[in-house]
């Protein structure tokens, strides 16, 4: 117990409050960094960068339009974060200039990302010529104004508990749906209402104008970028903008774009089975040392966690002891999605998720409990809802529409939730949704992981297509984008991208050496440091 303390300390520092308020911040800032005042810093149209956080990291932040085709109509702050390079600031003339990162969501913050330890990985990676720059996309996080001001409070957030509840569209949640469908139109109305003149200014397209004023701002022309699941799309989605504007794109980890532009999302989830295969395998072959779920054959493995759905779902389990800091009820769709949400990080997240599967079945929620983080919040539902067409779907097409889902994947509610959260908004600007294609004056560089659970690699194919002269990579192992599973492979021909611009043979795919189970080494036997790694790497969701 003592090792799971330690790592819920570091995973839900942030949201640890003494209660069982939702936590909305997917990636809960660890209790050991520093904070940082970004009012202390004027928004600028100039980038005046400031130590912040630590000595490693400078920030800034850059006044644009909210409206690019209205000047006058307001101004958003984003805020800005970079791991300098440290040839730049030595004036070297082998400084490449800024690489920006985008980590996903929508509603990802790329500050907090490049200021976790996968930013410094990102930097080491890409090199020491260029700068790795995070930024909170308009209305997310530290960037102003912002979209959280929907509701007034966490409590009347959490009162609305617009949550995972949300993403309930298990077939068994269907006669629910009205009800929660009907909320979903008070939410819309909620939003209208309550909008400070930002909601209709968040789509993916003015971003990507951000991304265009963030590289000029720069004295630059042409941009650099690695985006990973939703920031495929609007990496995709400044190439088609600014097709002149590319001087390296990776997009790493990706979704169907004309899907995402329709709030159609149920492609998107066709590998997630694969990759739980990839769990009932991986245990059954690890044996019962390195896997707490073992069973000698995967089959038996699968058939134990459908006989914990069965039995979460008849009887759900409560989640409480006296010293953890969240509390609450494990039911089916958390389970649900709580697995789920761990096929994103196999190699990070299957020895934990071993672990709180076999402590369910003796009846022990607590650890699965404290692994299920709650997606949602509003941030995910307004990005989405503006980008996609409007859904004009009613309970009884959205309980059609999640069965279809089901019969994608076991995992389909996940996908077929994007249509309930959008099912009652009402604010659809004019913003481009397409088409993605375009000629770019420089080739991106495409990464597909084999077994995606929620960018599957026929989707990197067909961005391919939409780029002409790009350029797939892919990377043999289970997980989400290439991020969550090491590959000095794939790292090496991300380096060789930025740097000399060479792109991969095509058909080249990197192996991943690590195991899914691995054997247990100096810093990694016990849960605490696998399990905080987990979390510190999970993805957002698409
Ligand atoms: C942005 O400004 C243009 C020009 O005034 C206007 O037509 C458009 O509706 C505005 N966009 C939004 C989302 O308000
Ligand atoms: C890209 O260039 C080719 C050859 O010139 C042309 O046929 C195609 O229409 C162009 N695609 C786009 C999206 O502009
Ligand atoms: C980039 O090109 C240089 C010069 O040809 C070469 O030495 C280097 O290995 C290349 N970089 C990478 C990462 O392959
Ligand atoms: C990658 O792994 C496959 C299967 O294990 C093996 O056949 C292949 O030789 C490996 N490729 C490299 C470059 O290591
Ligand atoms: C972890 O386990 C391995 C193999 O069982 C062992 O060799 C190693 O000493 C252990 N490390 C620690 C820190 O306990």
């Amino acid at each position: 117990m003592k090792s799971t303390l330690l790592f819920l300390q570091l995973a839900l520092g942030a949201a640890s409050l003494a209660s069982d308020l939702p936590v909305f911040s997917r990636y809960s800032r660890r209790q050991d960094v520093p904070t940082f005042d970004w009012d202390s810093i004027a928004p600028s149209t100039t980038l005046n960068w400031v130590t912040c956080y630590s000595e490693a990291t400078q920030c800034t932040r850059l006044s644009v339009p909210l409206n690019y085709s209205d000047p006058g109509a307001g101004s958003a702050a984003i805020a800005l974060l970079r791991i300098p390079s440290p040839l730049g600031l030595a004036g070297s003339p082998a400084y490449r200039g800024p690489v920006l990162i985008n980590p996903g969501g929508p509603g990802g913050s790329g500050v907090e990302y490049v200021l976790s330890s996968i930013g410094s990985e990102i930097a080491s990676v890409i090199g020491e010529e260029f700068d790795v720059i995070g930024f909170d996309p308009r209305g997310v996080a530290n960037s102003t104004p912002r979209i959280l001001s929907i509701f007034n409070n966490d409590v009347e957030r959490a009162e609305f508990g617009l949550g995972y509840n949300d993403y309930d569209m298990e077939v068994s949640s269907l006669p629910t749906l009205p009800g929660r469908w009907a909320r979903m139109q008070v939410f819309g109305s909620l939003a209208q209402g309550r909008d400070n003149g930002l909601l209709s200014h968040v789509t993916t397209d003015n971003v990507a104008r951000d991304m265009m004023s963030i590289v000029k701002a720069h004295g630059r022309e042409k941009l650099q970028y690695w985006g990973f699941s939703y920031g495929t799309v609007l990496g995709a989605t400044f190439a088609a903008l600014f097709p002149d504007n590319i001087e390296r794109a990776i997009l790493d980890g990706v979704l169907y774009f004309d899907g995402y532009y329709a709030a159609d999302r149920i492609n998107d989830i066709v590998d997630a089975d694969k990759v739980l295969q990839t769990f009932f395998d991986g245990c059954a072959a690890a044996g019962p040392d390195l896997c707490a779920f073992h069973s000698p054959q995967p089959s038996a493995i699968k058939q134990r966690l459908d006989a914990l759905y069965e039995r979460v779902l008849r009887q759900p389990v409560p989640a409480y002891s006296p010293s953890l800091p969240q509390y609450g009820v494990l039911d089916y769709a958390l389970l649900k999605s709580t697995v789920f949400a761990m096929l994103y990080a196999p190699y990070l997240a299957f020895p934990i998720l071993a672990q709180g599967l076999k402590l369910l079945e003796d009846g022990d929620a607590s650890l699965l409990y404290q692994l299920a983080m709650p997606r949602g919040g509003e941030v995910i539902a307004v990005v989405d809802c503006a980008d996609g067409t409007p859904v004009s779907d009613s309970p009884a097409t959205l309980a059609e529409y999640a069965k279809q889902a089901s019969m994608k994947s076991s995992f389909g509610s996940q996908v077929a939730a994007v249509r309930l959260l959008c099912s009652g908004w009402k604010i659809h600007p004019n913003s481009f949704k397409g088409p993605i294609t375009a000629n770019t004056s420089y080739p991106l560089l495409i990464i597909g992981n084999t077994l995606d659970p929620i960018t599957p690699l026929a989707a990197a194919k067909e961005a391919v297509k939409a780029f002409p002269g790009s350029v797939l990579l892919t990377q043999d192992s289970p997980g989400h984008a290439s991020v969550t599973t090491p590959s000095e492979c794939t790292y090496r021909h991300v380096r060789n991208y930025f740097l000399n611009g060479t792109l991969p043979i095509v058909g080249t795919i990197c192996n991943v050496t690590t195991p899914l189970f691995p054997p247990r080494s100096a810093n990694g036997n016990d849960s605490t440091s696998v399990a905080a790694e987990y979390v510190k790497r999970r993805m957002f969701i698409v």
